[in-house]
């Protein structure tokens, strides 16, 4: 795999401190002058307008190739540590025929009966932190409603009792670690170890406790598919981590990022209440405003040209979601909040046999959420439009919003 021979100041640099604050000035630079960028920095291509984004993630010559990069000298000894052995199999690493096969089993979390169930078991844990947050007079968006949301929807569909979900929370923080592209020091390697070993005896625990006293639903669902040889253990475990983290860590930022822009935009925050019909179309807005997943990861299986350059086979490509979510060539005025957008066709859930097993589940608990936070709290102040954002610059969110409820309880 050989280095492209054109040069080009390396103009995708994720990791300097304003990128994390605000990286769509920098996006609009990137996709303006070279939209088809070869990373010196990162070693790959960066992808940022809309339509080539598409094309990459809907193209079959593109796959993950996980054995090719495996093989990659530098990045041996990071497929060689633990917690990479753990989540091998996961879907986001693997190319059919292993992804249709698995992913077919794990899509019936998920399937549309279960929605229904899912929308009520949201509505009623909303309720709850609704109420919490007026007695309380406010809430930390984020720590109060954000996260529990979706993170204990997500127990629930796994089946995973109250009492043991604490050490969860840790876990996936640490199983998020290596996702971002800022070095890993040998704390945070240790870190993402321990905690893969921990999801992995949890959810082996889980599955021998179901074996010995089996109870109806999802989770079993996996276990029996496992005993009849359709999954192997290892899959199972590797899967099972991948639907925890990717079904809660992500809906955290849908609430926190797109609060925070609404609060940003009080006129597009009061047209949202005065019709709250509006909500579902105003999701695909916020989602697509400031996008949660940033960043989806392709090899190139054989040469691809794409904008008159070639990706050579083997070559590592970065799709950049939240880049081709503002592009100009699709979208009118790309930087403007407007929650009225009308057939806003977002990639904020990827694309192709990859698109997000949950996207609508996510959208539920959006509307779910959404609905609540801006009827029954019609007067949600936030203490600050400026908070801290997360250092992931591939999930992008930030780490606290506390808001002050103005209505009394
Ligand atoms: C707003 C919330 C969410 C966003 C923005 C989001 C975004 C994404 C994106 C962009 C991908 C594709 C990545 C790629 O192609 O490389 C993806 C995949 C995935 N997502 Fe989501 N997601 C969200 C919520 C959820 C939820 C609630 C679940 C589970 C209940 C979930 C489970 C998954 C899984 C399992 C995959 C891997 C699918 C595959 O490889 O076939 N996500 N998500």
């Amino acid at each position: 795999m050989s280095e492209p021979e054109y040069s080009y100041e390396d103009l995708y640099l994720p990791l300097a401190p304003h990128f994390r604050v605000d990286p769509y000035p920098d996006l609009h630079r990137l996709r303006a002058l070279d939209p088809v960028h070869w990373s010196r920095t990162g070693y790959c291509w960066v992808l940022s307008r809309y339509n080539d984004v598409k094309q990459v993630l809907f193209d079959k010559r593109f796959g993950i190739g996980l054995d090719q990069l495996m093989q990659i000298e530098a990045l041996k000894p990071v497929f060689a540590e633990p917690y990479n052995q753990i989540i091998r199999t996961q879907l986001l690493g693997a190319d059919p025929p292993d992804h249709t096969r698995i992913r077919a089993l794990f899509a019936k979390a998920v399937s549309p009966t279960r929605l229904d169930t899912l929308r009520r078991l949201s509505s009623q844990i909303v309720d709850e932190l609704i109420s919490n947050a007026k007695a309380n007079g406010g809430m930390d968006l984020i720590a109060d409603f954000a996260h529990p949301l979706p993170f204990r929807v997500i127990c629930e569909i796994l089946g995973i009792p109250e009492s043991e979900r604490a050490p969860l929370v840790d876990w996936t923080h640490a199983m998020m670690r290596p996702t971002d592209p800022t070095p890993m020091t040998p704390a945070d390697t240790a870190w993402a170890n321990q905690s893969a070993y921990g999801f992995r005896d949890f959810f082996l625990s889980m599955m021998r406790a179901d074996r010995a006293q089996p109870k109806e639903g999802f989770f079993h669902d996996l276990v029996l598919a496992t005993d009849d040889g359709k999954i192997t253990e290892e899959e199972l475990v590797a899967n099972l981590i991948l639907l925890f983290c990717a079904g809660h860590d992500t809906v955290i930022n849908l609430f926190g990022n797109g609060m925070l822009a609404l609060f940003r935009h009080p006129r597009q925050l009061q047209i949202l209440q005065e019709d709250p019909s509006l909500i579902r179309g105003a999701i695909e807005e916020l989602l697509r405003y400031d996008t949660a997943v940033a960043i989806a990861r392709r090899t190139a299986m054989e040469p691809v040209e794409i904008g008159g350059r070639v990706i050579g086979r083997g070559q590592y490509v970065l799709c950049l979601l939240n880049a081709a979510n503002r592009d100009p060539e699709i979208f009118d005025d790309p930087d403007r909040l407007d929650v009225r957008r009308q057939n806003v066709k977002v990639l904020s859930f990827g694309g192709g046999v990859h698109y997000c097993l949950g996207a609508q589940l996510a959208r539920v608990e959006g509307e779910v959420g959404l609905t609540a936070l801006l009827t029954q709290l019609p007067g949600l102040e936030p203490t600050t439009l400026d908070p801290v954002w997360r250092r992931n610059v591939f999930v992008r969110g930030i780490e606290s919003l506390p808001v002050i409820c103005q209505s009394p309880a």
